[in-house]
């Protein structure tokens, strides 16, 4: 029978086959590191080969094979393609594999050709980081957002996800779906499982970068999985973010608008990994599963039967309700204790001047108007609702703003905004 020894990475493989397999057959055999990234039909140039010795055992090459060699990398006077290269005679083959070698040219290039459609394709956007991050360092002093958090926190929140990861505000501040107490605090927890995932996963990929730097070290890239180097590369994400953070100063709380939202879920999915080894992935991927539809569903349907009242962020429903109550009156000026509203008043008159009064209709002058967020059980409510002073002051920490409606020809200031 046909022997084959196979060397790549500075190891050998030897092999056995009856005459008239390939010689990727007689690779995959012993898991010589040969590719066949078409599945052996003549149609990439993965198996490429050179044969040391043999030569004159193997069947001729076809036009097809030759048609192949034409756009491969390196080709000598003993190249093959394993795949089409049949053993015909018995006899001992020597056998070169440099799948490594072409496959690290061709990555190179890729990389490469990757790397300037990145730059090409987001110049604009690299050029507004980079200023925003160099303005940030030397003016992060200000009290505007980002530019809040301190060091400390910010060099840490892409480590801890941000308390937006897991639903939570979801559940208790803007729409607690309906159920009992127990359930939603369930739910709640549940939905908090994936700090769980994501730092089992980080923890998986620290581990992985022996692996991966062995790898890199060896240039013997089956030393390490693609998961370990994509596993290195997310943390090298994680690090980078720590960085912009820092520079940014971005506060602990909502940090997934820049950018580690993805990075987490690939922890997460390396933490799941992880579960499956002690079988616990099903349980807790699947309680953390129930949670996160229990808040979804829950919260859609108090959204969609009560619609959105979470104090701080007026609506354009709560600004037309509040608008349509404010036309019964001829006053061109109000107090309000809503911070929003006393900080940008432009929207509830934007909103008067598109829901002006019904012709016909009288309109009174009040006792002062006092515009505030209705309350119930001494809980304030998100809906804005107007009261009548009636003559008495206004209440104290309140200010005045105009709420006429705005001109036609308004032009927003920008030094006001
Ligand atoms: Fe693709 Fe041989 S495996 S050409």
């Amino acid at each position: 029978m046909p022997t084959v020894r196979f060397h790549a990475h500075g190891r050998t493989w030897d092999s056995e086959v009856p005459v008239g397999e390939s010689i990727l057959q007689a690779s995959k055999k012993v898991g010589a590191p040969e590719g066949d990234a078409c599945g052996g039909v003549c149609g990439c140039s993965t198996c490429h080969v050179y044969v040391k010795e043999g030569l004159a055992l193997l069947s001729p090459a076809e036009e097809d094979e030759e048609d192949i060699m034409d756009k491969a990398f390196d080709v000598r006077a003993n190249s093959r393609l394993g795949c089409q290269a049949k053993i015909l005679k018995d006899g001992h083959l020597e056998i070169e594999v440099q799948v490594h070698e072409v496959r690290r040219r061709q990555d190179r290039r890729g990389l490469l050709w990757s790397v300037a459609f990145l730059l090409v394709f987001n110049a604009k956007y690299i050029f507004i980081a980079t200023f925003n991050v160099i303005y940030r360092f030397t003016h992060a002093s200000g009290a505007t957002y980002p530019g809040t958090g301190s060091r400390l926190d910010s060099v840490l929140a892409p480590f801890l996800g941000g308390n937006l990861l897991n639903g939570y505000d979801y559940v208790f501040k803007m729409a607690r779906p309906p159920g009992p107490d127990w359930l939603v605090t369930a739910a709640s927890w549940g939905a908090r499982l994936v700090y769980l995932f994501a730092w089992l996963g980080m923890a998986a990929a620290i581990s992985r970068i022996s692996k991966a730097w062995r790898a890199w070290k060896s240039e013997d890239r089956s030393a390490a999985s693609v998961l370990d180097l994509l596993a290195v590369i997310a943390l090298n994400g994680l690090v980078l973010q720590a960085f912009i953070f820092v520079a940014l100063r971005i506060p602990l709380g909502p940090q997934y608008y820049f950018g580690t939202f993805a990075l987490h879920v690939f922890f997460a999915w390396l933490g799941v990994d992880l579960l499956r080894r002690v079988r616990l992935a099903a349980v807790a991927g699947g309680f953390y599963a129930a949670s996160c539809a229990f808040i979804t569903l829950g919260v859609a349907r108090e959204l969609h039967y009560h619609g959105y009242d979470y104090v701080g962020w007026p609506t354009l429903r709560t600004a037309t309700e509040l608008t349509r109550a404010l036309n019964a009156y001829e006053d061109t000026a109000a107090h309000t204790d809503i911070e929003f509203l006393d900080k940008y008043p432009q929207p509830l008159r934007t909103v008067r001047l598109l829901v002006p009064p019904v012709s016909g209709e009288p309109q009174r002058k009040s006792g002062g108007l006092f515009i505030h967020y209705a309350e119930r059980d001494g809980k304030k409510l998100g809906l804005m609702i107007v009261t009548d002073l009636a003559g008495n002051p206004p209440p104290k920490g309140s200010r005045s703003i105009e709420i006429t409606p705005l001109p036609r020809d308004w032009v927003p200031d920008p030094k006001t905004w």
